[in-house]
């Protein structure tokens, strides 16, 4: 069934209040919902209860039997006759520990915790499941005092009671909320306890719930919330609105984390960090996925969404919000290049490829399989692009219009825009063709001369997508500027030009000889730029540009040149490269952050995105042949970096991050260089190294290699941390990584190994979702990647078919590749789509990237 945007229809019945009460058990929890219905529709209309796995046991109607029900499909139908409002009760019974798809109530390490967004709450109890529908809850919940200590809900905890060997506890949310939002955890964890004064003087409880013995690494989570209900205040003038906000981190979780109402339920993943386990990437992972949930209580839940096309309304604005809330915590231009390079290898091929999608999508069949980075990552360039359009006062005006007319309200997308029009005085008319059309739009520039006088042509085309075979020019703030290389000194400064047409010219200003054109400085827009400029060009600016993030763009534009001509069988300009990297490099003990973005070589799949038909085997060997090349030119700049000593892991400062960073690219250099004793150099840093951003890098690189020391490495830290999942992920993931021929074999092997499991999302990504990211291993030419994915897609949808489908991206790209390759990918693809039984999320996703 396919679900349209255009049929939204409000419900004829609202739920004003909602009871719930859990008898709890691993095996079998008993629910009893009461729902307090009132009817709007003025005539009579049953009450359709959806329902996913469920058996009503027994219905009542204000406290009597009720026997007017029936079952359609798997939803609940209660006829009410002509009552305007009634007490409908519903008990039922369900199985946490059988529950493997991780959606609804579920046990994970003798824990239940639930996860409803978008539609688990059915899998708990009959409701329509929408999240227009708005209640306050009341959950009582009652287990086994041994096995169940802590037990909390959404809200304040406002009784609690023992009964012989259980105990219970009566839970209260006052803020009305959707299902989707609702959350119960229920088991033996511990606390990290601090708090928070909001800006109107009111003491918040914060509580950071993990099991016994992970309590010590939850300090970096517990800083990041209070930085950013702070940064909250500051920014966006929104305070937290309950006394008590508790977190609980979860090893079995299908997604980062989930912004239930004062009640967060997060993969451990995003909360447990210290340095002897954590890097820096999850470090900064935790504070900003901490970030983002909390936003949510703002963009989300105070302001809802009516429907799930509106689901980038939330999270798209979250995303904006988090990526900045980092950015002011660490260096702006380096999370700027990580967001950038993040929409490049998740957003773009989605864009350009069968699944491609608008930021609100006209229809579905499975929501879950729309929590893509179109929704999330190009949604937050979208706000992004609003508020560079509007400045941020009128941006800011904008919001608190958003949030105060809307406050309380399942809201659209279009009610965002619209808050964004009126406060920030601005027609934005045709702004929003960016909710409707997918595709990334390409702008393509010439310079045109006109005696001294230069200007900029643009031509604009937004490519065709799979059901829009025609599409209209956007609007967009496009930020450029221009520099005379000979210096003269001639500029054009940050100019901001707002684009509409299909074509338009700018007016450079007077230039001697052809200016230096900087453009889409800030990444201002979420488009692909087509602009031939000659390696001079593009040096002068990665020198020279005063933008950094146009200095990171040049030098990785000639990079990408370079190794896209050399794939493609002409020659590169590898001195070129060579000595902008040397140029670069030059300017690391200021920045190191920085450095190690922009001389970092593009990934082979960017790299691919550049050709007609990807190459994966032409892009490797070209790849490591520039990093060697690049590796023999600079080997005394690279072993400097490495000769001094390492800032201490317990500093995360951007400055020793970003140290700590360019020391892995520099090994990465030299390894590529072949010489004979870069193992030994590398394995002396993963032994002597203080934390894990040095370990893991040094244990990646060896794990590309087949030396003695990579075997003993590997060995090393698996019985160092074969205990600890979130480490022991790390220990599958450099192998699925690897750039060594027997990638495939290995990822097979690795798949019977006795610490791998079906049943943990993390694990599955660890070992499946790296090595599908790992272009030349899972493109191999005989197809066995292939065939390996789509095993995993099989074994795992009857299982976890949300973890499922979202293995299946990979296999529908098949028109980027060669025929034989394409054919493969098909095969497959028809393969997992004869499965009898299959999801409903499978289905969509291989289905869609069969049909191209
Ligand atoms: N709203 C959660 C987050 O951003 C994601 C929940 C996804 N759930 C799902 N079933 N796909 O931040
Ligand atoms: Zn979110």
């Amino acid at each position: 069934v396919t679900i349209h945007r255009g049929d939204y229809a409000p419900l004829e019945w609202q739920i004003p209040d909602i009871a719930l009460d859990f008898a709890l058990g691993v095996e079998q929890t008993k629910v009893s919902a009461a729902l307090s219905v009132v009817r709007h529709a003025a005539a009579p209309a049953p009450l359709l209860l959806r329902g996913d796995g469920l058996t009503a046991a027994e219905v009542r109607v204000d406290g009597a039997v009720w026997n007017d029900w029936r079952m359609d499909g798997s939803d609940l139908i209660v006829d009410l006759g002509d009552r305007t409002a009634a007490v409908v009760e519903v008990d039922t019974v369900i199985a946490p520990a059988s529950n493997t798809q991780l959606m609804g109530l579920y046990a994970s390490n003798n824990m239940l915790c639930t996860q409803c967004e978008a539609e688990g709450f059915r899998r708990i109890t009959f409701h329509p499941d929408r999240p227009d529908v708005l209640s306050r809850y009341k959950v009582r919940m009652t287990g086994d005092k041994a096995t169940f200590p802590i037990l909390l809900s959404n809200g304040n905890c406002v009784e609690q009671g023992e009964a012989g060997n259980d105990h219970w506890a009566l839970w209260e949310d006052p803020w009305p909320k959707p299902s989707y939002l609702f959350a119960l955890v229920a088991g033996d964890l511990v606390v990290n306890r601090d708090s928070f004064t909001t800006m109107s003087g009111r003491e918040v409880e914060l509580g950071i719930w993990v099991r016994k013995g992970d309590e010590a690494r939850t300090g970096h989570a517990m800083k990041a919330l209070q930085d950013s209900m702070a940064w909250d205040e500051r920014v966006y003038g929104r305070e937290y609105d309950l006394d008590l906000f508790n977190i609980v981190a979860v090893s079995d979780f299908n997604m980062g984390a989930m912004e239930n109402k004062g009640l967060n339920i997060f993969n451990t993943r995003y909360i447990l960090a210290d340095p002897d386990t954590a890097t820096d990437v999850d470090f900064d992972g935790v504070e900003g996925v901490v970030a983002h949930e909390y936003f949510h209580n703002w963009s989300g839940n105070r302001v809802t969404c009516r429907d799930w096309f509106q689901l980038s309304l939330k999270e798209g604005f979250t995303v904006f919000r988090d990526q900045n809330f980092s950015a002011d915590m660490g260096s702006p231009p380096v999370k700027r290049i990580e967001d950038v390079r993040l929409l490049r290898a998740a957003q773009f091929p989605e864009d350009a490829g069968p699944l491609a999608h608008p930021i609100r999508p006209d229809s579905y069949q499975e929501i879950s399989n729309f929590y893509t980075a179109t929704i999330y990552n190009k949604g937050a360039e979208i706000i992004r692009m609003m508020a560079t359009l509007l400045g941020p006062e009128r941006f800011r005006k904008g919001t608190d219009l958003y949030f105060d007319r809307h406050d309380g309200e399942a809201a659209t997308c279009e009610d965002f825009v619209r808050a964004m029009e009126e406060g920030g005085d601005i027609d934005l008319k045709q702004f929003r063709r960016w909710y409707e059309q997918a595709g990334t739009p390409r702008l393509s520039l010439t310079l045109a001369q006109d005696g001294d006088d230069w200007s900029l042509d643009i031509r604009q085309a937004v490519p065709p997508t799979p059901g829009q075979p025609d599409k209209a020019p956007m609007m967009m703030p496009l930020r450029l500027a221009a520099f005379a290389m000979d210096g003269s000194g001639a500029t054009l400064p940050d100019t901001l030009v707002t684009l509409s047409g299909a074509a338009q010219r700018v007016p450079l200003g007077r230039f001697a000889s052809r200016p230096a054109l900087s453009v889409n400085r800030g990444f201002s827009a979420p488009v692909i730029v087509d602009f031939e400029r000659a390696p001079g060009e593009l040096a002068w600016l990665a020198a020279h540009d005063d933008d950094p993030f146009a200095r990171y763009e040049a030098l990785q534009q000639l990079m990408l040149d370079t190794l896209v001509a050399a794939a493609s069988g002409d020659t590169g300009d590898t001195q070129a490269v060579i000595d902008a990297v040397a140029q670069t490099l030059a300017g690391a003990a200021a920045d190191p952050a920085f450095v190690a973005e922009a001389v970092l070589l593009p990934s082979e799949a960017f790299i691919g995105d550049q050709m007609v038909t990807v190459d994966p085997d032409a892009i490797r060997r070209e790849r490591l042949a520039l990093q060697a090349a690049i590796g023999v030119a600079l080997e005394s700049e690279w072993r400097a970096v490495l000769a001094g000593a390492a800032p201490p892991a317990t500093d995360l400062s951007s400055k020793a991050k970003g140290g700590r960073r360019l020391r892995g690219v520099a090994l990465a250099y030299l390894a590529a260089t072949g010489q004979d004793d870069v193992p030994a150099l590398a394995f002396g840093i993963f032994s002597g190294a203080d934390g894990m951003t040095e370990r893991q890098a040094a244990l990646a690189t060896l794990a590309h290699g087949d030396s003695d020391e990579r075997a003993h490495a590997l060995d090393i830290f698996y019985q160092r941390y074969r205990d600890n999942p979130l480490v022991l992920d790390k220990w599958f993931q450099v192998q699925a990584w690897s750039l060594r021929p027997d990638t495939v074999d290995a990822v097979k092997a690795l798949a019977q190994h006795p610490d791998f499991t079906l049943a943990n999302p993390n694990r599955v990504r660890s070992l499946y979702g790296a090595f599908s990211g790992n272009q030349a291993a899972f493109h191999q030419a005989d197809g066995a990647g292939y065939r390996l994915i789509a095993d995993l897609v099989i074994a795992l949808d009857p299982k976890n078919p949300q973890t499922a489908a979202k293995m299946i991206p990979p296999l529908g790209r098949w028109k980027r590749f060669d025929e034989a390759r394409g054919a493969m990918m098909r095969a497959e693809l028809e393969r997992i789509l004869a499965q009898p039984g299959l999801s409903r999320d499978v289905t969509e996703q291989a289905s869609k990237s069969l049909a191209g």
